[in-house]
C-alpha cells in the first residue's frame, strides 16, 4: 500500500474501531458515501461547530446567527442559479454502466482514457462505449404533500447561504444590524455528488458552516481580504499545522456563477491538495436575483448617508465533515517509543488534537479499583464536569494501556487519583504529547487544565 493510502485506511480503521466515525446502514451494506458519527465523533464535531461559532458569532459584535429550513420555495432555486447551473458534466458507459465526469474523465482521474477507431474516448473501466455528455443538476429532489408532480417539488437545500440571503431584511431589521455585518449559519446540506469518495471528504449529505458578510459595495475588496486571512488563521489556531495549509486563488474558468473572487484555504491530505474551505466574493449577485424574482426589495438604506444601495456579500464556506476530518488527519502521529521495561521499541499512535478539539478532555483514573479511589476519582470528574471540561472516567485494565487507549483518540490529559491522593489531596496529572507527569493539587485540577489548554501550542 502507498503510504499515503496507508494513512488514510489506518484513519479509517481507527474511526471505526474507537467510535468516531461507522459507515452508515452498515447492517444492511453500507449506503455508498453515507457515514454516521459515533461517540466521539459527534463530540468531535461539536467542538468544530462550537469553535467556528465562537470565532464567527460569540466572540464578534458584527455577526448575528441563522437557522433557516433545508426545505425553501423551489423559487429560491431559481433565483439563485441552482436550477438552471447548478450541474456537472456527465458521461455513462453503454455496456459496464459506469457513471463519469466528463471534466474528471478528461483529466485522468478514472485512469487512462483511450479513443477508440471513430476517434471518440472509451470507458476506461471496460472499454466500451461512452454517452455523449450531459448535464446533471446536483440538487435532491423530492414532493411536499401527497401528490408527486411537478408543481409540488421541493429540493433539499445544496448550500445553507440562499437561507442567509432570503432572510437579509428581516435580520437586517430584527437585529438593528447595519452594513458591514455578518450572518452566519451552520446545517446540513444535500448534493447527489457523482463521484463522492474520500471518506467524509465528500458525500451526498454534509454540514456546512457559511457565513454572508454584507458590506458596502466600495469596501468589498477590503472585506475579502480580511476574511481570507481570518478563515485560514482559524484553522492554524485550532491546532492545524501551518505548513499543511494553503491559499490558492480561484482561475478565472473555475470562478462560481455568483462569484468575481474565490479564494480556497487549502489542505495538504493524503491524497493531495483539496480544498477546506472557500472564501468569495459574491458582489450583489444574490440580493440583486431574488429582489428580481421575489419582487421585494432587498437593498439597504444607510440612515447616516441618507443612500440606499445593495450590499455586496463576502462569504467564508466551509464544510463541518471536511473540517472534522481535516483536524482527525493533521493530528493523527506515529511515535516510535522505547520502553523500559520490555526493552522493546513500541508504536504510540497519538491524535495531536489541539485540547478545544480533543472529543475527551481529561480522562479521570483510579489507580486501583479499591481503597476508596472510584469514589474520589468519580467525584473529580462530576467536578471536571462541573467546570465544563469534557471528561471520561475508565477504572478498566493497566494504567499504562489506559493512556494508550485515550492518547489514540487525542485526550490531552488524563488525570490519576492514586494512594497520594487519600493522604495529601493532589493527583498526577499526564499530558499526552510530551508523556510528562505532574503532580497537582486535586482542588486546583479544573484552572491548571483550563491554563493548559490556553497556552497549548503545537509542536
Ligand atoms: N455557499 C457556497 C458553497 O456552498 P462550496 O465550495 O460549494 O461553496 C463550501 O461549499 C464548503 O462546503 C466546501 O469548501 C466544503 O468544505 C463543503 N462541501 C461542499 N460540498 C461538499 C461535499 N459534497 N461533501 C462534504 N463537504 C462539502
Amino acid at each position: 500500500m502507498a503510504p499515503e493510502t496507508d494513512l488514510m485506511a489506518k484513519i479509517v480503521s481507527l474511526c471505526k474501531r474507537r467510535g468516531f466515525v461507522f459507515q452508515s446502514s452498515e447492517i444492511y451494506g453500507g449506503l455508498n458515501s453515507c457515514y454516521d458519527y459515533g461517540p466521539l465523533g459527534v463530540e468531535l464535531k461539536r467542538n468544530v461547530k462550537d469553535a467556528w461559532w465562537n470565532s464567527m458569532v460569540t466572540g464578534r459584535e458584527d455577526v448575528v446567527g441563522l437557522d433557516s429550513a433545508i426545505l425553501q420555495h423551489p423559487a429560491v432555486w431559481k433565483a439563485s442559479g441552482h436550477l438552471d447551473t447548478f450541474s456537472d458534466p456527465l458521461i455513462d458507459c453503454k455496456q459496464c454502466k459506469s457513471r463519469f465526469r466528463a471534466d474528471h474523465l478528461q483529466e485522468g482521474a478514472y485512469g487512462e482514457v483511450r479513443d477508440g477507431d471513430d476517434g471518440r474516448p472509451r470507458c476506461p473501466k471496460c472499454d466500451g462505449e461512452l454517452t455523449d455528455a450531459r448535464q446533471f443538476n446536483l440538487m435532491f429532489k423530492t414532493f411536499m404533500g401527497p401528490v408527486e408532480d411537478a408543481a409540488n417539488t421541493v429540493y433539499m437545500r445544496p448550500e445553507t447561504a440562499q437561507g442567509i440571503f432570503t432572510n437579509f431584511v428581516n435580520v437586517a431589521n430584527s437585529a438593528r444590524m447595519k452594513p458591514p455585518f455578518g450572518i452566519a449559519q451552520m446545517g446540513k446540506s444535500f448534493r447527489n455528488e457523482i463521484t463522492p469518495g474520500n471518506f467524509v471528504f465528500r458525500t451526498r449529505e454534509f454540514e456546512q458552516m457559511e457565513m454572508e458578510y454584507f458590506v458596502p459595495p466600495d469596501e468589498s475588496e477590503k472585506w475579502f481580504e480580511y476574511w481570507v486571512e481570518e478563515r485560514f488563521e482559524w484553522y492554524v489556531r485550532n491546532g492545524v499545522r501551518r505548513s499543511k495549509l494553503r491559499q490558492r486563488p480561484h482561475a478565472q474558468d473555475e470562478l462560481a456563477h455568483y462569484s468575481t473572487g474565490c479564494i480556497d484555504v487549502e489542505y495538504e491530505f493524503p491524497f493531495g491538495w483539496s480544498e477546506l474551505e472557500g472564501i468569495a466574493n459574491r458582489t450583489d449577485f444574490d440580493l440583486k436575483q431574488h429582489t428580481e424574482h421575489s419582487g421585494k426589495d432587498l437593498s439597504f438604506f444607510d440612515e447616516v448617508e441618507k443612500s440606499r444601495y445593495v450590499p455586496h456579500v463576502i462569504e467564508p464556506a466551509a464544510g463541518c465533515d471536511r473540517t472534522a476530518m481535516t483536524f482527525l488527519v493533521d493530528a493523527y502521529d506515529e511515535e516510535e517509543r522505547h520502553n523500559e521495561k520490555t526493552g522493546k521499541t513500541e508504536t504510540r499512535t497519538v491524535l495531536r488534537f489541539h485540547p478545544r478539539i480533543a472529543p475527551i478532555t481529561v480522562a479521570v483514573f483510579p489507580l486501583v479499583k479499591k481503597e476508596g479511589m472510584p469514589d474520589r476519582a468519580r467525584a473529580i470528574v462530576q467536578e471536571l464536569a462541573g467546570a465544563g471540561l469534557r471528561t471520561f472516567y475508565d477504572q478498566k485494565g493497566a494504567i499504562g494501556r489506559r493512556y494508550r487507549r485515550q492518547d489514540e483518540v487525542g485526550t490531552p490529559y488524563c488525570l490519576t487519583v492514586d494512594g497520594q491522593t487519600l493522604e495529601d489531596g493532589t493527583v498526577t496529572l499526564r499530558d499526552r504529547d510530551s508523556m510528562e507527569q505532574q503532580r497537582v493539587a486535586g482542588a486546583e485540577v479544573a484552572g491548571f487544565v483550563q491554563a493548559k489548554m490556553s497556552d497549548w501550542r503545537r509542536e
